[in-house]
């Protein structure tokens, strides 16, 4: 079952979207080189405790921490820790808050001062893919297109989707149905209604789209070692253009 959230839920929902995109533009400016990763996350939540709202991954699943930091090779689940960062890597930051018993979950991938082309480009491009994935999630299109679209813009780029790692409903839970692949058949699956709320997620990969779980039991990387960048927003199905609920 696909809830549809009320107009009541919606602004619930995009109260707590508002302030993690600000919470994001304050992320941004974190990210340098020397930085470790346990510092973002501290940052982080400080930043969550100052608005007032409820990290959505602190206890998920016995998860310590506020966010997922994901360098280079590491596609999601990158724990906080005392890896630095290095001019040139590239660092994903995935984080979630809820408010007013509502969740919003987002995610960027940042380049850590001057990276490669190869970086610069694959950022860009799962930027632009969840754009494109944005721009099909409307009423009376089907899930399908969103997986299609997000597929099709990754190939013309000259990257790959990972395929075993989904986007997925969100609202009263962190994940609802559905699972939203970032691949599909345009016109096929579910029929998109209004009220529908979504975090799209497309994660691209500069190599395979092989995917591993360290030892650790939460970080995700590339089999071959290659990028990974990850783009994420909780966006609501209306007629016409989907909304945008994580942006300021
Ligand atoms: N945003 C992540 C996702 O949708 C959720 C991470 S949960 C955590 O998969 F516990 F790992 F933080
Ligand atoms: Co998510």
């Amino acid at each position: 079952m696909i809830p549809i959230k009320s107009e009541e839920e919606i602004a619930k929902i995009n109260k707590g979207g508002k302030i993690l995109a600000e919470i994001f533009r304050e992320i941004g400016k974190l990210i340098q080189p020397g930085i470790d990763t346990a510092e973002i996350d501290k940052g982080t939540e400080a930043l969550i405790l100052k608005k007032g709202v409820i990290p959505a991954f602190k206890g998920y699943r016995g998860y310590k921490h506020v966010s997922c930091i994901s360098v280079n090779d590491e596609i999601v689940h990158g724990i906080p820790g005392r890896r630095c960062l290095q001019e040139g890597d590239i660092v994903g930051v995935d984080v979630g808050v809820i408010v007013e018993d509502y969740y919003a979950d987002m995610a960027q991938t940042y380049p850590v001062g001057k990276v490669s082309k190869k970086a610069k480009k694959l950022i860009a491009a799962t930027k632009q893919a969840l754009r494109t994935a944005i721009k099909q999630a409307r009423t009376g299109n089907h899930l399908g297109d969103i997986g299609a679209a997000v597929d099709a813009y990754a190939k013309r780029a000259g990257f790959v989707v990972v395929r075993d790692l989904f986007g997925h409903g969100v609202g009263k839970a962190l994940h609802e149905d559905p699972l939203i692949p970032n691949y599909g058949n345009w016109g096929e699956g579910i029929e998109l209604k209004s009220g529908m709320v979504f975090a799209i997620e497309p994660m691209l990969n500069e190599g395979s789209h092989e995917i591993k779980t360290l030892d650790d039991g939460w970080t995700i990387v590339t089999v071959d070692h290659g990028l990974s960048a990850h783009f994420e927003h909780t966006i609501v199905i209306k007629e016409g253009a989907a909304e945008v609920l994580t942006s300021v």
